[in-house]
């Protein structure tokens, strides 16, 4: 089921005057059969977002469309969708059976048949074994499946879910993450995925969109939109470690850090912001971009130089070199910086240069 936002606006109206802007004029189409992450910090409007395509908010302009179908006036109950919250939301006094039944409890079908389908859902969730549980007796990942299993049981055209891992502990989280995303393969069920977590939303969507302030920044593949950031909002929200930001400038068709010259680059002579991936480093013999290493984390195969920013030595950056070079703290190094890993902004507006 594919589904379009168009020109989605929700305003909130507190007291008089007060009026919030939470998702500001948003024009997506999220593709059938995949795995959606809408991503961005706090507050920027994931689950204002979330609610509306729900029908649990209207919104204040716009329309919503699954498929063909305008569901914009569409109330939540007949828009055919699962919704799973970060806190579960299971019935306390029900077993595992009732809680995923629930939702059948309106529908017109037989209570064998219903039997068959909690059954068919829950192996699918893998808590097919806990079915005689009251939630109190599970663990918060096998919780969220059950709220998971309860969210699919009427076979929904759409799978919402919002932030779902976040009262996981971090080993749950990786683990329940997995298992989305293999649900959501197995049923090619139409997902959205809410996140604020960049890494979790990057793992396991087949796209995503970065929202600020309820404004769309960029759509696209993850590994696409880390590669290819369209500002420094972008770039800066996607990746761990962050990317290093430096003041630079355009001088002659050269990039330039303080005297260091770190690539050619085509545009006007001017002052901008450079972002450089901490991956985009290589040491080399001859360069005149010269660091003293300050601090050496080496976990694994990657070793993450810490070295005193150019721009003020108070600050530090960060360089993933392979261990095989072996560097110490207080070796002085020449980088060269690959130029895919480089990405130039305007110092005012943050778009890329
Ligand atoms: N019912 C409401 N009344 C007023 N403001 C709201 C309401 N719900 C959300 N907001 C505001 O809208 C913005 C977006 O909220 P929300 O969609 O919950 O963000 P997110 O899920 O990305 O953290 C925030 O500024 C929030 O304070
Ligand atoms: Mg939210």
């Amino acid at each position: 089921m594919e589904i379009t936002l168009e020109n989605l606006t929700k305003v909130f109206q507190s007291k008089k005057e007060e009026e919030t802007v939470a998702v500001d004029n948003l024009d997506i189409t999220i593709p059938s059969g995949k795995l959606f992450g809408l991503l961005g910090p706090s507050g920027c409007g994931k689950s204002t977002t979330l609610y509306m395509i729900s029908g649990l908010l209207r919104p204040t302009t716009g329309k919503i469309w699954f498929g063909n179908e305008d569901v914009t006036p569409v109330p939540p109950e007949e828009r055919g969708i699962g919704l799973v919250f970060q806190n579960y939301a299971l019935y306390p006094h029900m077993t595992v059976r009732q809680n995923i039944m629930f939702p059948l409890e309106n529908v017109k079908m037989d209570k064998q048949e219903g039997l068959e389908k909690a059954q068919e859902i829950a192996d699918l969730v893998g808590i097919g074994h806990l079915m005689n549980r009251k939630p109190k007796q599970l663990s918060g990942g096998q919780q969220q499946r059950v709220a998971i299993a309860r969210a699919l049981v009427k076979s929904p055209r759409v799978l919402l879910l919002d932030e779902p891992l976040s009262n996981l502990d971090a080993r749950l989280r990786l683990q329940t993450r997995e298992e989305i995303k293999r649900i959501q393969r197995e049923t090619g069920i139409t997902t959205i995925f809410v996140t604020h977590d960049q890494e979790e939303a990057m793992s396991i969507s087949d796209e995503i969109v970065v929202l600020r302030e309820g404004v769309t920044q960029q759509v696209g593949v993850p590994q696409k939109v880390y590669d290819n950031p369209n500002n420094l909002f972008v770039a800066k929200f996607l990746g761990t470690p962050p990317i290093n930001v430096f003041d630079g400038r355009v001088e002659n068709g050269k990039l330039y850090i303080g005297d260091a010259d770190i690539a050619n680059y085509d545009a006007p002579d001017q002052e901008v912001t450079i972002g450089i991936r901490p991956e985009g480093f290589k040491i080399v013999e001859r360069s005149s971009f010269k660091v003293d290493v300050d601090l050496v984390e080496t976990i694994g195969r990657d070793t993450t130089l810490i070295i005193p920013h150019p721009n003020d030595e108070t600050q530090s950056f960060r360089a993933i070199v392979d261990s095989e070079y072996g560097v110490q703290p207080g070796d002085k190094l020449k980088f060269n910086v690959k130029p895919s890993k480089i990405h130039v902004f305007n110092k005012e507006t943050g778009e890329l240069v």
